[in-house]
Parts: structure tokens; C-alpha cells; sequence
């Protein structure tokens, strides 16, 4: 450091010094929000404590319906708050108290639209204050939203009250409220993490998808148990808890790519239309704890762990462990009771065998989806040729040649056949199947064949490019059910 440049730091130093001075023996009065604040709750500010509830990001909606409907009970507006961006640095005390650099005062409410719907929006108080009565006392509440990019991952309700008794009834009424007036519940949820990666963004909201039984072509049984475990279970809930018996549940669905697990996951969606689902696929599983906490709030609930392998080795934000065991962990965490049923997906089931081996009783329910058999593969060609002018015998030859193969496979085989035949301007026919059959199972197509899963097919290097995964070895654990749907046979261990 030269000497000019020292001189700077020296004098910058006395000047903050100077500064922090000014600040403490500043004026100590109220800020003209204060003065309204504490005019309101008729006691001096500065000796009351102010009760701080933080909200996760997703129930910022919730948090503004419940605290609405408290302001409109007391026929109370809201105010927002002027005095600069630093109000969001400021707790409630420091935006009441005076200070020679920033004057809060009322002004305009920050707002904020958020989704509250697959396909709606609405109007969120981002930052603002409403002065309403409840229970007769006056209380005043801060709302605020997260704001990631500034470090405050959560959202907040700032409470004070004259008698602090009164700001805890608040908040626990403001807590039922956010609770009964949700509109998360009975929705289809994702969440997906912020830009600053500090925490979750909120949630999204997805249209819940509509797969009849039919379109899920499986194995004799499998379906059914899985639907019997997921949705069976809710179904007789009452009857359930009347005899004491547990109602949550974990299903696991492992098998090759391709070969109809999220298509199952999705026909458990819609088969439980007035239940919550909160969905988390590859690295969204951090959000796992979240996800649990908004089950058992929200309860009828179904939680969906969408290749859950791809987090095993990963480790999780609440600790050293793997991501996995948190994964676990909060399967445990819920009470037996808890109508909430979780729903693990995987096409690497080894990889999760001895983290379920370790911490047993989370799922109970393992079931393969295996690759098709000659007569599900048939099933699949014919489901996906429906409404084609194709031959019956075609499409049985065409699914003969293709073993090996999954559904996506014979989704992808039906597309090219009639896109070819679109491209010759025509009507798809037996032909234009064949032809598309031996292009995909050329052994030039091996990788396309890989990623439609299965990768197998009777084509050239079809038995090389079967991935070495399609039969996944299962030991059985205490507490799992194993299903094969080879044998239809349920073994408990
Ligand atoms: N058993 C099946 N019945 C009907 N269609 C199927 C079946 N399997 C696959 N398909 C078709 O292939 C598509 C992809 O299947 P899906 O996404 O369910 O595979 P997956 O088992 O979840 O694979 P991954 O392990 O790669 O996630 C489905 O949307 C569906 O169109
Ligand atoms: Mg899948």
C-alpha cells in the first residue's frame, strides 16, 4: 500500500468512525411509521417484542390469504413502506425507530404475482404492513416475501402486539388460516430451486395428468398392486385408523428405462384427483424435507421421488450425509397415521439396495416394471398403432422382431412409421412399419435403441447394447414386499 493510498484508508476509517457515532447518538425518536405503528397499538414500541414467523417461499400465497382474511375481518388496508430498498435489510423495530438516514414511512405496498394455480396468478403483498384488531386488541403484521438474490431464502410475518399473548393467538390463528384457506392442496406440485441456489423458489404447479388404466401396459398384477398400495390404502383410511393400522405407505418401481414407471406414476396421479402431490425428480429431491412437511400439512398427499438413484451418492444440504438418507430419513419422520403415500422411481435399483438394507420399514412395497414380455410387447405395438390403418398380423410380426424393447420404443417405432408415410404424402402402411422397424433396430440406431430403453431387438449388436441392468438382482429386506411380475408371486421375507 503507497503512502497516498494509506492516507485514503485512514481518513475513509475515521469518517465510518464518525458515521457509526452520529448513528448511536442519533435521534431517538420513532419514524413517522413508527409514530402511526405505535399510535395504533397505544403502548410504546420499543418495549414491545416482536414475534417472528418465517414462511417457506411456497406459502407465500397462503401466508397472504390468511393474513387478507384477518385484515378484512378487522376492516383493516394495508400499507406499504417508503424510505428505500434498505427497509429490506430492516427488521419490523428498525423500520418504527428513527435514524437520521432512513425515514420509513407509510407509502406505497410492494406486490408480487405468484402462481396460485396451473394456470392462474395472483396478487401477493411483497412487503407491507396492515394495523388490525384482533380478538378486540390491536396488532400490527409485517408481511414480506423471500428475497433470494439478498440472502433471505424465506418469507415472514413480523408480529407486535401490546400483550405479547395476543400476538401468539395471531400467529396460531394466521397458522390455521394458512393452512385451511392453501392452495396447494389438492394440487399437482414441483418445486425447483432459485437462481441463487439458497433455497427453494416455490412451487410450481402442473396440470394433474390423466392416464386411464388401459394406457398402462404391464405385466398381469402389477398395476394393480401398485394402485391397490398408493390409492387402496387412502380409500379406506377410516376403516384403516379405526383398526389402528398404519396408512402411510412407500412404493418403490424399479426396472429399465423406459419401460412405464413415470406412466404408472402418472396413473396414480390420476386415479387420486383431490390429493396433493408434490413431485421432485433428480436434483429437486434436496427439497425433500419440504416436501414432507407440505405432505403431512396437506394430507391426503402422495410425495413422488422420480429417480431417486440419481441422488444416492449425492450429499444432501442438511448434512454430511448422502442426500439419500435424508430421503429416508424424512420417510420416517412422518406419523404412521399420516395419509401420505411416497412413491420412489428408479432404473438403478442397486444403488439404492443398501441405504433401504440400512434404514428398513420405508418402503413396503417393492415392485418391478420389468422390460415386456412377447405378449405385453404385442399389447404396447397395438396400443400405439391405434387409429392406424395397420394390419393386425403386421404389428404382431413387427412386436415380435422388436424383443428387448420398451414402450417408449414402440411409441418412437409408430411415430417414424407415420412420419415416413406423411413425408410420401399417403397413408401409413405394413411397409412403412417394417421399414421404420429396421432402421431403428439397425445397428446404427444401438444408441437410439439404448435411449428409448431396453436397447434390445433382434437387429445387429442388439445383444451387446441390452443394458446390463434390465434384470436388477433384489435381496429382500425386512419389511419390503417383493412382487415379480413373472411368476405373479408376492414374496415376504
Ligand atoms: N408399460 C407401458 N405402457 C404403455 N406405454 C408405455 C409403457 N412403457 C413406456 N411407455 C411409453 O413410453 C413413454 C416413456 O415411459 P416412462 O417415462 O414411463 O418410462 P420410465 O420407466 O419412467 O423410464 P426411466 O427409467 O427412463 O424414467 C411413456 O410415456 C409411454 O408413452
Ligand atoms: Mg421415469
Amino acid at each position: 500500500m503507497d503512502e497516498r493510498t494509506q492516507e485514503f484508508v485512514e481518513t475513509f476509517r475515521v469518517f465510518l468512525e464518525e458515521i457509526v457515532q452520529a448513528e448511536r447518538g442519533g435521534d431517538d425518536g420513532l419514524s413517522p411509521l413508527g409514530e402511526l405503528v405505535e399510535a395504533h397499538l397505544g403502548s410504546p414500541v420499543r418495549e414491545l417484542p416482536v414475534i417472528t414467523q418465517t414462511i417457506a417461499a411456497h406459502r407465500l400465497v397462503d401466508a397472504d390469504l390468511a393474513l387478507s382474511s384477518l385484515a378484512d375481518a378487522s376492516g383493516a388496508a394495508p400499507l406499504g413502506v417508503s424510505g428505500g430498498q434498505m427497509r429490506d435489510q430492516c427488521a419490523l423495530p428498525e423500520l418504527l425507530a428513527g435514524s437520521r438516514f432512513a425515514r420509513f414511512a407509510p407509502g406505497p405496498i410492494d406486490y408480487v404475482s405468484v402462481a396460485d394455480g396451473p394456470d392462474s396468478v395472483r396478487r401477493v403483498m411483497s412487503f407491507g404492513i396492515v394495523l388490525l384488531h384482533f380478538e378486540g386488541a390491536p396488532v400490527v403484521a409485517l408481511q414480506r416475501a423471500a428475497k433470494p438474490e439478498r440472502g433471505r431464502s424465506a418469507a415472514a410475518v413480523e408480529v407486535l402486539a401490546a400483550d405479547p399473548e395476543v400476538a401468539g393467538a395471531f400467529l396460531a390463528e394466521f397458522s390455521r388460516l394458512m393452512l385451511s384457506l392453501s392452495v396447494l392442496r389438492g394440487q399437482v406440485l414441483s418445486f425447483t430451486a432459485n437462481e441463487y441456489g439458497n433455497g427453494a423458489a416455490g412451487a410450481t404447479f402442473l396440470h394433474r395428468p390423466q392416464v386411464a388404466a388401459d394406457d398402462v401396459i404391464l405385466a398381469p398384477g402389477v398395476l394393480e398392486s401398485v394402485t391397490r398400495h398408493v390409492v387402496g390404502v387412502g380409500e379406506q383410511r377410516e376403516r384403516l385408523r379405526e383398526a389402528g393400522q398404519h396408512l402411510k405407505r412407500g412404493v418403490l418401481l424399479y426396472g429399465p428405462p423406459g419401460t412405464g414407471k413415470t406412466l404408472t406414476v402418472r396413473h396414480l396421479l390420476s386415479r387420486t384427483p383431490d390429493t396433493t402431490a408434490v413431485l421432485l425428480t433428480g436434483p429437486s429431491i434436496r427439497f425433500i424435507t419440504e416436501a414432507a412437511e407440505l405432505a403431512r400439512a396437506m394430507q391426503p398427499a402422495v410425495v413422488v421421488l422420480e429417480d431417486v438413484d440419481l441422488v444416492a451418492q449425492e450429499r444432501g444440504l442438511h448434512g454430511p450425509q448422502p442426500l439419500l438418507f435424508a430421503v429416508l430419513d424424512a420417510l420416517d419422520g412422518l406419523d404412521g397415521d399420516a395419509d401420505v403415500a411416497f412413491v420412489l422411481t428408479t432404473n438403478r435399483v442397486e444403488m439404492l439396495e443398501r441405504a433401504l438394507a440400512e434404514r428398513p420399514g420405508r418402503v413396503d412395497l417393492a415392485m418391478e416394471v420389468a422390460l415386456p414380455d412377447d405378449d405385453a410387447r404385442r399389447r404396447l405395438f397395438h396400443r400405439y398403432a391405434q387409429g392406424l390403418p395397420l394390419g393386425a398380423a403386421a404389428i404382431d410380426a413387427a412386436a415380435d422382431r422388436a424383443a428387448g424393447t420398451t414402450g417408449s420404443f414402440a411409441k418412437e417405432l409408430m411415430r417414424r412409421a407415420v412420419l415416413a408415410a406423411a413425408e410420401a404424402d399417403r397413408a401409413v402402411t405394413d411397409a412403412d412399419l417394417a421399414e421404420a422397424l429396421d432402421s431403428l433396430l439397425s445397428s446404427s440406431a444401438q444408441l437410439t435403441r439404448s435411449l428409448l430403453g431396453g436397447g434390445g431387438g433382434r437387429g445387429e449388436g442388439a445383444a451387446e447394447s441390452a443394458p446390463a441392468h434390465t434384470q436388477p438382482e433384489v435381496r429382500l429386506t425386512a419389511g419390503w414386499t417383493a412382487y415379480s411380475p413373472c411368476s405373479g408371486q408376492t414374496f415376504e421375507p
